[in-house]
């Protein structure tokens, strides 16, 4: 059966859209909702994580109806959720706060509880500052401490907003290796804007924007939206959507190749910039500005 099935999915702020009739299904795996800011992923995630309602549409998770009360209490039962924003008690310990959303997950045995938060905090690497105050862990330990709540006590239905958010490399690996072992028997929904994390982790992704769903399938059909449309030359191609210079010194370019163009091999983000256009161009170029700071590699032309 499938844990999560959502229809024509409505959700209005005033008069943006955040959610426009989205519909899917997810059962067993991980699936990537990828997508810029303001696409719409807090959103949805929020919505299946019965925190928020729908202004119209149908949602169903476990086979019930979350807006019924006895229906909502036994979806929540089965639900880990990690939030965009967790609201920490920044002068609890990581011990104490995930101890603390243990008990009021109903977990009243007070041994097996803590054996329970010792599990969770062992899988996401935090034995070490487990005794420190949240207010004094860098940021990626605690978006860890935050994953780690939503691990207690093996839900079956995960729903991580963003969980890759400030970890660095190491931790990123760390994250896949859990997840993937995690995901074998459960239902994963998590969000991310990096493509890196979906091309290494989810079997299934979703690209959203202006709150809705603008392509379903593997990461690797993702990169076959972009076959042909992706090519390398000295200088920057003027027919080029999104033109940069690569740490080789050549230029990689992505929109309508010219005729003999050097085409390569498109990856995921490629896919990606391609069926998000615009908005997405100027993302990534925000980003790789980050990443290149200082050097004259970005010759983005929107349009
Ligand atoms: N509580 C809110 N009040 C008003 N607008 C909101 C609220 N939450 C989200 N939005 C708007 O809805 C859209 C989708 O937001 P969100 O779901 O957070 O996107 P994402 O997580 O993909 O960045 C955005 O335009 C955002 O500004
Ligand atoms: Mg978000």
């Amino acid at each position: 059966m499938n844990s999560v099935r959502i229809e024509d999915a409505v959700k209005r702020f005033g008069s943006t859209r955040a959610l426009d009739g989205v519909s899917l299904e997810a059962s067993e795996g991980i699936t990537g909702l990828l997508g810029p800011n303001g696409a719409g992923k807090t959103t949805l995630l929020k919505v299946l994580a019965t925190v928020m309602s729908l202004d119209s549409g149908s949602i169903e998770i476990f086979g019930r109806d979350p807006s019924r009360h006895r229906h909502r209490l036994d979806i929540r039962r089965r639900l880990g959720y990690m939030p965009q924003e967790p609201g920490f008690h920044r002068s609890f310990t990581a011990f104490e706060f995930i101890d603390y959303v243990a008990i009021l997950k109903e977990m009243t045995d007070r041994k097996a509880r803590h054996a329970e938060v010792d599990r969770v905090i062992a899988l996401t690497g935090l034995e070490k500052v487990a005794h420190k105050k949240i207010k004094a862990l860098s940021g990626g330990m605690r978006r860890r401490v935050a994953l780690s709540q939503a691990l207690l006590g093996d839900p079956r239905l995960l729903i991580l907003d963003e969980p890759t958010a400030g970890l660095d490399p190491e931790q990123r690996l760390r994250f896949r290796e859990v997840m993937s072992r995690l995901g074998e028997e459960r239902s994963i929904l998590l969000s991310t804007h990096q493509t890196e994390d979906v091309a290494a982790l989810c079997p299934r992704v979703i690209v959203m924007n202006h709150g809705k769903m603008l392509f379903e399938g593997t990461p690797k059909d993702l990169r076959e939206v972009a076959r042909g449309s992706v090519w390398f030359s000295e200088a920057r191609a003027p027919e080029a959507r999104l033109s940069w210079r690569t740490g080789e010194g050549v230029h990689r370019n992505i929109g309508t190749a010219p005729p003999g163009a050097n085409l390569v091999d498109p990856s995921v983000e490629d896919g990606y910039l391609l069926l998000l256009g615009d908005e997405a161009f100027i993302e990534a170029a925000w980003r790789r500005s980050r990443q290149c700071a200082g050097r004259p590699w970005f010759t983005g032309r929107y349009r």
